[in-house]
């Protein structure tokens, strides 16, 4: 089938989708059957273009790389361009809505709107963004369903590790008991080069040129990210309803290197950890730096790396550890969205 996309916001992560698509393009077609065009891009600094025929994206890729606004975008072809990002998921003919602008943890906003409108529109929307997944995922959930559209948000948590299809579609059929995770990369990278002896400053920084961490770190350092996530996994995989405000968080930034040697004579290992546990009736939720024991699959996971266990009734504990950050596998995580929309 053929899909029109947009792309609101179009920063790494949206121009790694792009690239993608372009690379697979012929793989998509013949294996999925899945074709597209993307027809509209819409960012906040970079500019705004839409083309109901669809647009070239090498020269829109081209364009970003030389700085040059998408308002400058030229074709035969139709082209409107500036239009913000509410015209844009409005009046464009796209089916799909990426919205892959900035994220607030905070307040959500503008990406819960552009969700909303989207979704009322009876537009499908594909997101990366944890605000809206965090602070109002039942809330579009209903949209989408109410709308005959989906609302999918894979790449909230752990990026294109399939997380959270895995957890609904294939260990579905398991009571899933607990979930327990590593779900921030900046924090585990800083943790392992901390007890390789590097000093925390330091180190912050090297992940900050990384590209791992949040605009403002903060949002690494003191656990908000991990919450944020921590808050999703309680409501789409438990059925909770569930405000980051609801639950406790505690970030490492007040770790020393002594609490890491500390920890290395244990045989422990320091990890900032989210966990939900079903107790009786209750979900129990919290984000804490935890000492490991050396022998759990979780004490195993370095750098940026993130990893989650699942306890489950049927198949015990599983674990999968993969990327939880990057442009590519952010990427992957949009075109895994798209393909399930493009299944049904
Ligand atoms: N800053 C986040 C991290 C990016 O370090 O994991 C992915 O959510």
């Amino acid at each position: 089938m053929k899909h029109k996309l947009a792309l609101i916001g179009f920063g790494t992560v949206g121009q790694g989708l792009c690239e993608i698509l372009l690379s697979k393009k012929e793989h998509l077609k013949i294996i999925h059957n899945f074709d597209y065009d993307i027809v509209a891009i819409s960012d906040l600094l970079k500019g705004s273009v839409y083309s109901p025929t669809g647009l070239d994206i090498r020269k829109i890729l081209d364009m970003a790389k030389s700085t040059q606004s998408l308002n400058e975008y030229k074709s035969e072809a139709e082209v409107h361009t500036g239009w913000d990002a509410l015209r844009t998921i409005k009046d464009s003919n796209a089916d799909i809505v990426c919205e892959l602008a900035y994220t607030d943890i905070k307040t959500g906003q503008p990406a819960t709107d552009h969700c909303r409108v989207a979704l009322k529109a009876g537009k499908h929307v594909v997101t990366s963004n944890k605000g809206p997944a965090a602070l109002f995922y039942k809330e579009l959930n209903e949209i989408a369903k109410k709308n005959s559209v989906n609302f999918l948000i894979e790449g909230t948590v752990m990026s294109g590790t399939p997380v959270l299809n895995l957890a609904q579609n294939t260990l579905a059929g398991n009571n899933i008991t607990a979930i327990k995770g590593i779900l921030n990369g900046t924090t585990n990278y800083i943790l392992t080069n901390m007890e390789n002896g590097l000093e925390y400053e330091d180190v912050l920084k090297d992940a900050q040129n990384l590209g791992y961490a949040e605009a403002d770190p903060t949002a690494d350092v003191e656990g908000f990210d991990a919450l944020a996530k921590v808050t999703i996994l309680a409501n789409v995989l438990m059925g909770e309803n569930l405000k980051p405000a609801d639950i406790p968080c505690k970030g490492i930034s007040q770790i020393t290197l002594n609490d890491i040697e500390q920890a290395k004579k244990e045989g422990k290992r320091w990890k900032l950890i989210g966990e939900i546990k079903k107790e009786g009736d209750n979900v129990i939720a919290s984000v804490s730096p935890m000492m490991i024991e050396l022998s759990h699959p979780l004490a195993g996971v370095s750098g940026a790396n993130n990893a989650i266990t699942f306890s489950t009734d049927l198949m015990g504990d599983i674990t999968i550890n993969g990327a939880g950050a990057g442009r590519t596998e952010t990427g992957f995580s949009i075109l895994t969205d798209i393909l399930e929309i493009n299944r049904y």
